[in-house]
């Protein structure tokens, strides 16, 4: 038997454990671990893909995070608001659709005008149809803030760490109170506090993080007891100050394979929650969301932006599906499900271990 397949038979895996599967060197060592993974979703949570309809409502962002496209302080991005009647289109689209959930994604801005809007938002969307699952992605807010949107009707929201080691992300950042590592991890707390499905993720293959990094964050994931992760590979874009290191990255391919291999451990480490197939595996391979569900994924996010706004989101150089519309993207999704020989399941998709953290 490979030594890989004992380890990932075991019960607990250890932070050593981990780092050896993230570092396999062959296609056959790493076969063992996604068919591992593969079998664990199917036993826990079945064949079955949820869809989150993704709305980008807004690139306007206040942080400057050294890696990201829309930061403030690009100003080669033009900067964009979806307006309410827009976003509300959408929400009826991905109603029409079988989508019983979307994923309001925006650049972070912490106002008084900022917050009532979404409040108003949320309170429209409500009036759509109140068997509808709202998540939020609006970066660190008050407490006040996310109660009130958890009040208007958010039920998740989703907060990546992008790094759980504090001085990686202090290189990452600029070192100010805007981008304090304490601060984001407070609001993961406040959140599961409130009451939200709460999710979190990393980037994976970022200048100066190792595997021991990887392996802590994932680590991480588990000892918060977070209900859904989204992550992908990190892939340069070169209006930030961290595409100066793009020299020292891994291999494009190899960024791709081990955020594969990530996917799989936490499926192992977090038998039932919610780990999404992200667009960032997409833009490396063709097929990369739908070798992300045969590695443990079971969720999905097509883009349903209206297309006219869609290639100022631009997080990472190469963002997939910027010429795809609503309709493409969907019928492009069921394409990908099928391939990957699963369907798309037809319940609201609530994280499995949310919902049985809440029966005790
Ligand atoms: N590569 C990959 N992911 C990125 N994100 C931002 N910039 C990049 C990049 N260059 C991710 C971050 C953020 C999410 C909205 O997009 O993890 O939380
Ligand atoms: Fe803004 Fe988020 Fe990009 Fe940071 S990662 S600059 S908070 S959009």
């Amino acid at each position: 038997m490979l030594p890989i397949q004992e380890i990932v038979e075991k019960e607990n895996l250890t932070k050593e454990d981990i780092v050896t599967l993230l570092t396999v060197k062959t296609k056959e060592e790493q076969d063992v671990l996604l068919q591992k993974a593969n079998a664990v979703k199917e036993q826990f949570v079945g064949k079955k893909v949820y869809l989150r309809g993704l709305i980008e409502l807004s690139n306007i962002c206040g942080k400057n995070c050294f890696y990201c496209g829309i930061r403030a302080e690009n100003n080669n991005t033009k900067r964009y608001n979806i307006p309410d009647e827009e976003v509300v289109e959408v929400i009826r689209f991905a109603k029409s659709n079988q989508f019983s959930s979307v994923v309001i994604q925006s650049g972070e801005l912490c106002n008084f005008a900022f917050t009532k809007r979404i409040t108003r938002l949320l309170e429209k969307i409500q009036n759509i149809s109140e068997q509808f699952r709202v998540t939020l992605s609006l970066g660190e807010q008050s407490e006040e803030t996310y109660r009130e949107w958890y009040n208007a009707g958010a039920q998740r929201y989703l907060l990546r760490i992008e790094s759980s080691d504090r001085e990686l992300y202090r290189t990452l950042h600029p070192n100010n109170k805007l981008h304090d590592y304490e601060a984001r991890l407070k609001c993961l707390q406040v959140l599961k506090r409130i009451g939200y499905q709460a999710g979190t993720g990393v980037m994976i293959g970022l200048p100066f993080q190792t595997f021991e990094n990887l392996a802590d964050d994932l680590l991480f994931m588990k000892n918060l007891d977070i209900d859904m992760v989204g992550m992908g590979p990190y892939i340069e874009h070169e209006d930030t100050p961290l595409y100066q290191y793009r020299e020292s990255l891994l291999p494009i391919k190899d960024r791709f394979d081990l955020s594969l291999r990530m996917i799989a451990i936490l499926r192992i480490l977090m038998k039932d929650i919610n780990i999404a197939s992200t667009t960032a595996l997409q833009s490396i391979d063709p097929e990369g969301r739908e070798k992300g569900l045969l590695a443990g994924a079971n969720v999905l996010m097509p883009n349903l932006t209206p297309l006219k706004y869609r290639d100022n989101y631009m997080l990472y150089e190469n963002k997939p599906g910027v010429f795809q519309d609503e309709e493409e993207s969907v019928v492009y999704i069921k394409k990908v499900v099928n391939s990957a020989g699963e369907e798309i399941a037809q319940d609201y998709g609530d994280s499995l271990h949310f919902k049985k953290k809440r029966q005790f």
